[in-house]
């Protein structure tokens, strides 16, 4: 009795067992999904926040500490209320490089091609004593335009040099017309300085000291802008720079780069030495904007020195 009234509990709580088994078994198998799943979301977080972590120091290390907003200061008379945050990226020391992500809009870049279009010839360069258009055809193949901000009565161009005074900090009257350029399939500029050396070209009434490249479309293929001495990398003279290699920048919509050809010092930094690679696929436009250690009354319409 007492082993069959054991029986029958051990009996009723099997039978119980078994009659509320599947939902309890349904309930576990939930539980144990639900918290393997959240478990899973919290292992795969800390992964997203190591990445994040891993970028805020060098942020916080930039700016000492961190601030969600900055109350402008007084300012000078000279100086602007306004804060501006312009991003960049150090892409070189030698030479000095920057490159600025999305430094102007999709918008901007098309009127800018537009307004090019119509007045595109064959690029010119600033020749050596010696030198021919025939010596040195071949070397320079895009077609190109000047054009200064002044003519631009949309004010874009006022926009971007504006911009480009702000983020180099050498005043708009130092930069030279704006040379907009358009880069066909298998068209180049062979690595040259923007800087004139003066034992190749004689004195020099002002320098070239940094030059912007506000690339104006995407290239599907090649258009690189080469740098094939940075970082003292490939001085083997046995190397031929009308190859691409070196550091390459591939041209991006909007974007801009930034490098100076002159030591703080105002001699010529060798590592400026640049180039732009073929174009392989599509079509790359850029305008660039150089920028000299003198003012530029009509100095640059000086065509000697009118070198795109
Ligand atoms: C100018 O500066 C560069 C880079 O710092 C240096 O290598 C060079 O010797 C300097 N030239 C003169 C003439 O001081």
């Amino acid at each position: 009795m007492k082993n069959s009234r054991g029986g029958k509990i051990a009996v009723g709580y099997g039978g119980g067992c078994r009659s509320v088994g599947l939902p309890l078994v349904f309930l576990l198998c939930l539980f144990f999904f639900l918290a393997g799943f959240f478990a899973s979301t919290l292992f795969y977080q800390p992964d997203e926040w190591s990445v994040q972590s891993q970028l805020r120091p060098r942020v916080l290390a930039a700016m000492g500490e961190e601030r969600s907003s900055f109350d402008p200061l007084p300012h000078g008379l000279s100086g602007d209320n306004s804060l501006t945050s312009i991003p960049f990226q150090v892409l070189s020391w030698k030479p000095r490089a920057l490159y600025f992500p999305n430094f102007a809009t999709v918008e901007q870049c098309q009127s800018i091609i537009n307004m090019a279009k119509s007045g595109l010839k064959p690029s010119s360069l600033a020749l050596r004593p010696g030198e021919t258009e025939e010596s040195t055809k071949g070397i320079r193949t895009s077609s190109g335009m000047f054009i200064s901000a002044s003519e631009d009565k949309s004010g874009t161009l006022a926009l971007i040099e504006e911009k480009i005074a702000k983020v180099t900090m050498i005043p708009r009257n130092h930069g030279e017309e704006f040379n907009v350029l358009r880069y066909e399939i298998g068209q180049r500029y062979q690595s040259h300085y923007d800087a004139f050396n003066p034992t190749e070209y004689g004195p020099q009434k002002s320098q070239r000291v940094a030059s912007f490249l506000l690339y104006l479309s995407d290239v599907e293929e090649g258009g690189e802008t080469m740098f094939p001495l940075e970082n003292g990398m490939n001085t083997d003279a046995s190397n031929d720079y009308r190859n691409c290699f070196g550091l390459k920048v591939k041209p991006r919509r909007g974007d801009g780069l930034l490098f100076y050809s002159l030591f703080p010092n105002g001699t010529i930094d060798l590592a400026s030495l640049h180039g732009s690679c073929p174009v392989i696929r599509g079509e790359k436009w850029v305008a660039t904007k150089w920028i000299r250690d003198q003012e530029q009354g009509n100095l640059f319409f000086d065509s000697q020195n009118r070198k795109d």
